[in-house]
């Protein structure tokens, strides 16, 4: 995603942020209206956060759009959510291709309902050779389900012969994940005030900076993405060594 805002991409830019996009029930019901609402009007804040990553040179940006923990809301939310999240990927699959943005996808994607795991195929692989950018949907997604996967695999090839465990270290692991070429976060934001990681990319996030806003997600626009990102921009990384 590369251009250039009132931020430049430089090493101070993130490579790769990582947003959960919470509060849009919240906004719904502060404006008297459906649950629903609100999460189209979070659809709304998806692409503005994809055109702003593009234009502040962010090269990846993974959004958590449905946890492994959402099916367990009522069946006319989920559906409703499904409906969006299809008609976002054939409404945006121009703008993929006309920013050279990739599209990728992480969690139990075989849960989806077939018309949406259809849709999210056909685009992930017209735009598998883009490389302005990597977009990166988080579905049906939940951390400890996917190191639980994880360590599964590993268990299979040491049961089979092809690994050895005493081999098995953080970069086996991390080669077990739903996406192991995708750098960690460096930046992972929260809307709506909420200080909590909710089963997101817990291992990916080991280093990565925090950033929460009050700001609710459907409220979220370009000033508040360069806001956070010109905070990273100016905290110490240390990686649990010296400054
Ligand atoms: C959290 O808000 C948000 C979700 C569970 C879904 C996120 C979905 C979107 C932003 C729209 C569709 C996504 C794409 C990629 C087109 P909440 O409902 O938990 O809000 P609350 O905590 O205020 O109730």
């Amino acid at each position: 995603m590369a251009g250039s805002a009132q931020i430049t991409a430089g090493p101070r830019v993130p490579v790769h942020v990582a947003v959960i996009m919470d509060g849009n029930g919240r906004w719904a019901k502060q404006n008297g209206l459906q649950r629903i609402k609100g999460h189209e009007r979070g659809a709304e804040s998806v692409r503005m956060a994809i055109r702003t990553c593009r234009k502040l040179g962010i090269r990846y940006l993974t959004l958590y759009a449905f946890s492994v923990e959402n099916w367990g809301r009522p069946k006319a939310e989920i559906d409703a959510l499904m409906r969006l999240l299809r008609k976002f990927l054939r409404d945006e699959e121009h703008e993929l291709h006309e920013n050279k943005v990739r599209l990728r996808a992480i969690g139990r994607l075989a849960d989806l309902p077939e018309s949406v795991r259809a849709e999210l195929n056909r685009v992930m692989a017209a735009t598998a050779h883009h490389t302005g950018g990597t977009l990166v949907l988080a579905l049906s997604y939940g951390s400890r389900t996917e190191i639980a996967a994880a360590a599964r695999d590993i268990a299979r090839q040491a049961k089979a012969g092809t690994l050895d465990p005493e081999t098995v270290n953080e970069a086996t692991v991390a080669a077990h994940l739903y996406a192991p070429d995708i750098p960690d976060p460096d930046l992972m934001i929260r809307t709506s005030g909420e200080m909590r990681l909710s089963n997101f990319l817990l291992w990916q996030l080991s280093y990565a900076e925090l950033y929460v806003t009050d700001v609710l997600w459907p409220d979220f626009r370009e000033e508040h993405l360069v806001k956070a990102v010109e905070e990273f921009s100016g905290r110490q990384r240390r990686f649990g060594l010296l400054g």
